[in-house]
């Protein structure tokens, strides 16, 4: 029978269903289905798509909600009595429909570092885990291989806990320049590149204990006063908040490597969504893996992996809704070529934070004015760049890809481009983009790209989310229909 893991009641929950085979039958987020960015709850909808993959065997929740009151009654945080339980937290997501299922739950750091490595292609890896807080750890490494039986095993090699916190700390920042906190962090990212980062030493005069054991001197949970640092510009503050993070990130990342047990490296949780950041991680290990879900949400897959034991089949991150049919290659590159802007909602949607070419707006990146034109349709702040989708065998061609990282199928790392006069949409204001690179392996994405190629000699195109401003990604055609009538622009199914 079929394992159905859950995450959720916090923020961005998901659902994750494994066959008895090892291979992922669905994956999905409940915002796209709710329409409510980052719902913390999995909603009628999402449950009602999840009928077709009954029976279910086992449902898998991805934290210990007892040990979390624990540690929220510590900090005289909120607590929510009713889910004591991960019987009871399972009840309150899946609205009593899986009541006679028998439930299990792990701990919420090794959900995360189940979810990188049995979706890696490692026999045996390094594991750091790092975001806002689990249960109590914050930061997590973990030596992972598989037994002579095939079965994933986790040793536990070093913790951090509440409230030392990296993601608490990025968060704050994200809170202090006025963005919403646990969702615009990557706008925070983005801001960086525009300020002074000298401000990084004051933060850390100010704020860390201790900055090889990641102690912070005050519990940042409660945010950052509005008048700190008030002298600087909110772009300076947002560079010192980048820079000084990826100074503990690094710190992180020799303490991981100095155990000695791998050279390739697994890296999950919130914060491996800093691709700003994971683009120097690559100087300690050879071999890197961010699954294109790192975030609490992958963590359904995370605690569904540990209940079946084994290595996950990896494809890729298309595991969500479907819309059926080919993909419309030659409908995108009619619109391409006659109004440079065209929209996709085509096959399964992208489990994971970013849009990879089934639910994408896609442009001509040449050109100056490209950029302000789909900034018209996405109305989101000038300083954002746009990031670029490549044909995989040329990415080095046009970017220098970072050591750890010679691709990156995902968005997982940015990267320095070797020609930006020719693309100015898509390089951020320290020459770097957001890549990503596509094998071939058979995609409709991958076909459009190789026909476009071959059609303007140019092997990218910009690639950006296909959402409604202030709504979630688009999911099923109903929501392509609404974006299409809103914008003016065609979507192609
Ligand atoms: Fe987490």
């Amino acid at each position: 029978m079929n394992i159905l893991g859950i995450s959720g009641g916090f923020h961005d929950a998901a659902a994750t269903v494994i066959d008895s085979n090892g291979d992922i039958l669905f994956a999905g987020h409940s915002e796209r289905y709710s329409k409510q960015k980052s719902d913390a709850n999995i909603g009628t909808a999402l449950l009602d798509e999840l009928e077709q993959y009954n029976p279910i065997g086992t449902v898998a929740y991805y934290e210990r909600p007892l040990v979390k009151q624990l540690r929220q009654l510590y900090s005289g945080q909120d607590v929510e009595w009713d889910q004591l339980t991960a019987r009871q937290a399972v009840r309150k997501q899946t609205q009593g429909r899986y009541e006679h299922v028998p439930i299990q739950s792990f701990n919420h750091h090794l959900s995360h570092a189940a979810s990188g490595f049995q979706t890696s292609t490692f026999d045996r890896a390094t594991v750091v885990v790092i975001d806002a807080v689990g249960e109590f750890e914050t930061v997590t490494i973990w030596g992972a291989e598989y037994d002579s039986k095939g079965r994933a095993k986790y040793r536990k090699l070093w913790q951090q806990n509440y409230p030392h916190s990296i993601g608490l700390f990025y968060t704050a920042c994200t809170s202090r320049v006025g963005l919403r906190p646990l969702d615009e962090e990557y706008i925070l990212m983005g801001m960086a590149a525009y300020g002074n980062n000298n401000v990084s030493n004051r933060m850390r005069y100010d704020l860390i204990d201790n900055e090889w054991e990641i102690r912070f001197k005050e519990n940042l949970h409660t945010g950052l006063s509005q008048k700190y640092l008030c002298e600087y510009s909110e772009f300076d503050i947002a560079a010192g908040a980048q820079d000084l993070a990826e100074d503990l990130i690094l710190n992180i990342m020799m303490r991981a490597r100095a155990f000695k047990w791998s050279s390739n490296l697994v890296y999950m949780g919130g914060v491996a969504l800093n691709c700003a950041a994971n683009a120097r991680i690559g100087h300690y290990f050879d071999d890197i893996w961010i699954m294109p879900c790192p975030g609490d949400a992958g963590s359904s897959l995370g605690a569904a992996a540990l209940v079946y034991g084994g290595r996950i089949n990896w494809h890729s991150a298309f595991l969500g809704h479907d819309i059926p049919g080919a993909y419309p290659v030659n409908n995108i590159l009619d619109e391409l070529l006659v109004r440079e802007i065209v929209g996709v909602a085509s096959g399964r949607a992208e489990f994971g934070p970013r849009a990879l070419g089934n639910r994408s707006l896609l442009a001509d990146p040449r050109g100056s004015e490209i950029k302000e034109k789909v900034n018209d349709i996405k109305r989101r702040q000038q300083f954002r760049p746009f990031a670029p989708v490549i044909l995989e065998e040329l990415a080095d061609t046009y970017f220098d890809m970072p050591r750890g990282f010679g691709t990156s199928r995902y968005m997982q790392s940015v990267a320095r481009c070797r020609v930006p006069e020719l693309f100015p949409a898509i390089i951020h204001r320290d020459g770097t983009s957001r890549v990503q690179t596509v094998p071939k392996d058979g995609s409709g994405i991958r076909e459009l790209l190789e026909k476009w190629y071959v059609m303007t000699g140019c092997p990218m195109l910009l690639n950006t989310s296909l959402n409604i401003r202030g709504e979630p990604m688009v999911n099923d055609r109903a929501d392509a229909d609404r974006f299409e009538r809103e914008y003016n622009v065609k979507v192609c199914s």
